[in-house]
């Protein structure tokens, strides 16, 4: 339990460091998504979205995933999983309502991650 009363996940300095890397992409990605549905460049949206689907999840080590609950892994693997649909559906409907619904849904991920789990460094 987290002083906060989050659940508090003890990771190493690397590990969270990775963690967080992730989550400024994340946020990085969600600037820019919004940024294009407003001048509704959805080429520039799908290019934004891809940078943090499935594809940037590979590289993370087994000894991280082994100490992430599933819980914690479901919610990262939808988010990811859900950025690529909203990829694909940007090229091929060009709707920039339509990518702004995704991503509000999408971001419920975002909200639920951040409301049950901490980082906590565990050397
Ligand atoms: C699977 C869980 C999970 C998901 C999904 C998730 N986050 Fe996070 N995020 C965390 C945790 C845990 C922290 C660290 C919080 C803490 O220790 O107080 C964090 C921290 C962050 C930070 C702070 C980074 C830093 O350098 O300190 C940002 C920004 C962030 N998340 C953005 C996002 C965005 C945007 C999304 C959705 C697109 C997202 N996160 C989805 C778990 C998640």
């Amino acid at each position: 339990q987290a002083p906060d009363g989050r659940q508090a996940l003890q990771l190493t300095t690397a590990e969270r460091n990775m963690v967080l890397g992730e989550m400024r992409d994340f946020l990085v990605a969600v600037q820019a998504i919004i940024a294009a549905t407003n001048t509704e460049d959805m080429a520039a949206a799908a290019a934004a979205a891809r940078k943090v689907g499935m594809a940037a999840q590979t590289a993370v080590p087994p000894a991280l995933i082994g100490k992430l609950p599933l819980a914690f892994k479901k919610l990262g693997f939808a988010a990811h999983s859900q950025f690529d649909q909203l990829a694909l559906d940007a090229e091929q409907l060009g709707d920039p309502l339509q990518t702004r619904e995704q991503l509000a849904a999408l971001m419920n991920n975002c909200v639920a991650c951040h409301a049950t789990y901490s980082l906590v460094v565990a050397d």
